[in-house]
């Protein structure tokens, strides 16, 4: 069995559904993670999927990734813009990831225009909403696929 695709979420992400649905969505964070289960087990994947308020918490579970997941999908919130250890974390990963965001960050405030995650990512999907973690697996699953060539 192919190990997992770790989904890790930060922030304020576990509001989603009621923050500001007009930026994110009606999609709460369960939702998201039952499509992505879903759509993981569609290309006979599975899918660990977390989230927390705290970035040490992040880097600690980016890190139990070296070891136990096939890829990484971050939606790091407010985090990505800051997180210095988010991307040395991610670039000692050596597995890809993607990272997401549900708005679109470079048509919002100027300070979310920079992401500091995303030179360690191997990909960015912005302004989709939910369908972004969605088209992150796909991505992931495609990539695995590759490899196996
Ligand atoms: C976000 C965008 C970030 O700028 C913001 O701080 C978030 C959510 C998104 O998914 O659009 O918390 O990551």
């Amino acid at each position: 069995m192919a190990q997992p695709i770790y989904v890790l979420n930060g922030p304020n992400l576990n509001l989603i559904g009621t923050r500001e649905p007009e930026l994110y969505g009606r999609h709460t964070l369960a939702d998201i993670e039952q499509a992505v289960a879903a759509r993981a087990k569609s290309h006979g994947l599975e899918s660990v999927f977390r989230q927390s308020n705290q970035e040490g918490i992040l880097v600690n579970w980016v890190q139990e990734a070296r070891d136990n997941a096939m890829g990484l999908i971050l939606n790091a919130g407010a985090y990505a813009h800051t997180s210095i250890a988010l991307m040395d974390a991610c670039r000692a990963l050596a597995k890809p990831v993607v990272e997401v965001h549900l708005s679109n960050i470079f048509r919002r405030e100027h300070f979310r225009r920079r992401t500091t995650i995303s030179e360690a990512c191997h990909g960015v999907i912005v302004g989709f909403g939910a369908q972004g973690y969605l088209l992150a697996v796909d991505a992931l699953a495609a990539m695995a696929k590759e490899l196996q060539k």
